[in-house]
């Protein structure tokens, strides 16, 4: 397809002295169609020309060739900004022709070719709930390999699970007393649970205990067979736990290297970082000050000489740069974290690798979540387990279906893809910065700006084609019968598909497709309204149901990139 924001630089860069490639990122998709399918923000030239935008909009709208392309139809001049209005026709056929050539690959692309990027997501820690603030992790995490993968870069998903730490000390010794008190068998991570509050409440009340409780760390860390033993019973059993709840969500790892992986890889780090001469002794702890950075020190050796999360972490970079040769890793973990990447990003600095592993540590962090009634806990009695919390939907989305559509084959399949469409779509659809609201009424709400309007939509499309019972050609589209408003806006709509998919990378924002389906499910729904896709005149059914076609397979793939099924009906 014509890049059409090349072809407007092309046509700038003649007229100012900035590279076509500079001003080619400065042009924006408006918000509002009536704003024209580009615009140039003539401030971005204010400092350079010292003249106010608004006077370098009219004067470059002067200067500008219209000649120069066969696809721009009109410019105007709207404040400080340059709106260019392409030719709808070429417009109409571009995409035509581009969809025809891909199929459901329309808006990939090869960007990525040759470019590796790790994305450490989810990694929940084991012998504990997997809670909803897990859930955003995972699925903004498997947002992102998805959509990256479709722009050509090799994935690799890390769950880098937390399976290492004192803690283990503890429960192993919580066991020891009292594991056959508990059904671990039938309900581990609940039950262990249980004894880690119950070992404790213990220790506070007697220093020997937490004696014994570090000394099994230590005798773990030093591969003592018993502790081991169970170590691995505990981390096995919790694996079994989230593996359903991967499942259930369709999500998959290439790597569950959690932190119990680097206990053999961290002395080289901080071999590393003592020659770097930075690492300091202090109250018998080992740690890199950060003071000039403005922050608290990075901790890499307590004072008993065990390791840390940070070290860890360390560790795991080294690792990765030597195994997977990475572009970029991102770090998909809660805001709450913020301090903690922050500061191994820094101290990684100072390992013996390559600069471009340092330079390209990103952390991806996302707000928490509320239930309508207020903050989720984790604290004891008030966990919100996500496995529930999944099943809830899928119910609620079953009893929904009972009651609009009680003769739908396959309910229960249909429920499942919508129930947890619903969460999904909640999930990606605001900000991941923003807290995000937890309310069934919202999300599962078939009108809303939900995942069950936007699955709907595609299921009218689908059933559209169903009741036409074939698919037009191609070459029979004659594109004047697609020159009305709906159509192409949808039209426009389409052709943004491989931007928009850009722009999720580009601020690793699953959110933009998200409000990108949500927008073409309701030009299609208007489209819809406003005309007969099955009509009378055969040119313009077979150009109506392509549009059609092409809308359904976009829902379905967008929705497919965010981690969504699409049912056949509902
Ligand atoms: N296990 C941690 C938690 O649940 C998240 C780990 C994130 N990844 C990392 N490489 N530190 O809070």
């Amino acid at each position: 397809m014509k890049d059409f924001k090349k072809e407007i630089s092309k046509i700038i860069a003649k007229n100012v002295k900035i590279s076509e490639d500079e001003l080619y990122q400065f042009i924006e998709i408006p918000k509002d169609t009536t704003m024209g399918d580009y615009a140039f923000p003539c401030f971005k030239l204010a400092k350079q020309m010292h003249k106010a935008p608004q006077i370098i909009a009219t004067e470059l709208k002067e200067k500008l060739d219209l000649d120069d392309s066969d696809i721009i139809e009109k410019i105007e001049v709207a404040g400080g900004y340059l709106n260019f209005y392409l030719n709808k026709d070429s417009i109409v056929k571009e995409v035509i022709e581009e969809f025809s050539k891909k199929g459901d690959k329309f808006g990939s692309s090869k960007i990525g070719d040759n470019k590796k990027v790790v994305i450490d997501y989810s990694s929940p820690n084991i012998a504990k709930p997997f809670h909803i603030g897990h859930l955003r992790s995972t699925v903004i995490g498997a947002s992102l390999y998805k959509i990256y993968e479709f722009l050509g870069y090799k994935c690799i998903g890390v769950n880098h699970l937390g399976d290492w730490g004192t803690q283990f000390g503890k429960l192993i010794e919580g066991y020891k007393r009292w594991g056959d008190e508990y059904d671990i068998d039938s309900n581990p991570i609940e039950e262990l649970t249980k004894i880690y509050i119950r070992i404790t409440n213990a220790c506070k009340e007697d220093e020997s205990i937490l004696e014994d409780c570090r000394n099994n760390f230590k005798k773990l860390e030093d591969g003592d067979s018993y502790c081991k033993n169970l170590w691995e019973k505990f981390r096995a059993v919790s694996l079994k736990e989230f593996n359903r709840i991967y499942d259930l969500l369709g999500v998959k790892f290439d790597s569950f290297n959690g932190e119990a992986f680097y206990t053999d890889k961290m002395s080289e780090v901080i071999e590393m970082l003592d020659k770097s001469g930075k690492l300091v002794e202090s109250q018998g702890a080992k740690i890199i000050d950060l003071e000039d950075k403005g922050m608290a020190p990075c901790m890499i050796v307590k004072s008993n000489g065990s390791t840390t999360y940070d070290t860890r972490d360390l560790a795991a970079i080294l690792y990765r740069a030597r195994t997977y040769d990475y572009d970029k890793i991102l770090y998909v973990v809660a805001y709450e974290q913020n301090l903690h990447f922050k500061q191994i990003f820094e101290v990684a600095q100072l390992l013996d690798m390559d600069d471009k592993y340092k330079k390209n540590l990103e952390h991806v962090p996302f707000g928490m979540v509320r239930l309508k009634t207020g903050k989720m806990s984790t604290r004891e009695g008030n966990v919100v387990k996500l496995e529930e919390i999944l099943n809830e939907s899928i119910a609620r989305a079953k009893s929904i279906i009972e009651e609009k559509n009680p003769n739908l084959e396959n309910k229960d399949d249909v429920a499942k893809k919508v129930g947890l469409g619903a969460v999904i779509f909640n999930d990606l659809s605001n900000g991941r910065i923003k807290d995000e609201i937890f309310d069934w009424d919202i999300m599962l709400n078939f009108n809303g700006e939900t995942g069950p309007y936007v699955q709907y939509v595609c299921v009218r499309a689908n059933s559209v084609l169903e009741k036409a019972g074939y698919i037009p050609e191609v070459q029979n589209i004659n594109t004047d019968k697609l020159d009305d408003e709906d159509s192409y806006d949808i039209i426009t709509t389409l052709g943004n598909f491989a931007e928009t998919l850009e722009n999720v990378t580009k601020k690793e924002e699953p959110s933009i497709l998200a409000r990108y389906l949500i927008t073409l499910a309701k030009q299609f729904s208007s489209f819809y309204n406003n005309n007969h896709i099955i009509c009378e005149d055969k040119e313009t059914q077979d150009a109506r149901l392509y549009l059609t076609y092409m809308v359904k397979t976009i829902i379905e793939k967008g929705l497919n990139l965010l981690g969504i099924q699409v049912p056949e009906k509902m």
